[in-house]
């Protein structure tokens, strides 16, 4: 009894917190980006989301896509550069001139707390073209560094200086960008909802 009144005094703050502050991040994809000002093709480039929270992918013009990759390969969607990942991934989105948009919504869960999102443009990556959720500007593995990965790889720069590496204080450094569940289709499947989900079975185990 003592255990099923804490469970529930820890749950019901909870709910209301996270009822209270799940936010909706959008992304504008395309505006007035194109290979040649790739910087503009995700508006903002750089958002925070916490846990709950839902960034939406606004595909507003031009053909683009948002598609999930990692730090050292920024123009590599995740799942190839990394099996075990299941990134986000929109696919290539016509926008037809601007009068077909669509979105992408991606969910943060729970899991993905200390997770950074790093993302591209199939067109725009090697010109910059790329984003981030939750980058920490002050780890080496920082948005300006992702964006110089980007042009580095994928771009016309030859400068091999210019690519991100660890220093060499980091050489164990805390996993900020691994685990990650997202996809495109989880649309409904969000924190929210699985804490209501979880409530019940929490309750049951000491009901029993
Ligand atoms: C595109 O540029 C025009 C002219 O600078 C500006 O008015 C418009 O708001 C821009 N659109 C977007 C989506 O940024
Ligand atoms: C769409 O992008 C083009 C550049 O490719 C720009 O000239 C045009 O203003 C943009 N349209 C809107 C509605 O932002
Ligand atoms: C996407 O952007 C367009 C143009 O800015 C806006 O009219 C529309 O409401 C946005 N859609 C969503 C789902 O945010
Ligand atoms: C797209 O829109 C622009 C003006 O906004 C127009 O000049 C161009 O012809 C359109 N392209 C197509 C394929 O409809
Ligand atoms: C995120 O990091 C904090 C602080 O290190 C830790 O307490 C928490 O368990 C981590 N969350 C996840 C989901 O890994
Ligand atoms: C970036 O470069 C890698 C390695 O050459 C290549 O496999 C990948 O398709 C490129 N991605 C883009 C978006 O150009
Ligand atoms: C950001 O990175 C710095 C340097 O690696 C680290 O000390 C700090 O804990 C990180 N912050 C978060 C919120 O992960
Ligand atoms: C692949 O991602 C997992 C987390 O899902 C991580 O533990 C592992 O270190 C990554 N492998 C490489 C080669 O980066």
């Amino acid at each position: 009894m003592r255990a099923f009144m804490i469970t529930v005094s820890v749950l019901i703050p909870l709910c209301s917190v996270l009822l209270a502050s799940a936010k909706t991040i959008n992304v504008v994809v395309g505006g007035n980006g194109t290979t040649q000002n790739a910087g503009l093709i995700f508006q903002p480039q750089e958002v925070t989301a916490a846990v709950g929270d839902v960034v939406v992918f606004n595909f507003t013009n031009g053909t683009h896509t948002a598609t999930q990759s990692t730090f050292a390969e920024p123009c590599i969607p995740a799942h190839v550069s990394n099996a075990t990942l299941n990134g986000f991934d929109s696919g290539l989105r016509d926008t037809v001139n601007g009068t077909a948009q669509t979105t992408l919504t991606v969910t943060i869960q729970p899991a993905d707390q200390n997770t950074t999102f790093w993302f591209y443009d199939l067109w725009g990556c090697g010109q910059g073209g790329v984003g981030a959720i939750n980058a920490n500007d002050s780890d080496w593995q920082n948005f300006g560094a992702f964006v110089r990965n980007a042009k580095r790889l994928n771009g016309s720069s030859t400068s091999s200086s210019s690519f991100s590496r660890p220093p060499t204080s980091a050489l164990h450094p805390t996993p900020t960008s691994t685990t990650t569940t997202n996809s495109a289709e989880r649309v409904g499947a969000n924190a929210v909802k699985m804490i209501f989900m979880l409530a019940p079975i929490l309750l049951a185990m000491f009901v029993v």
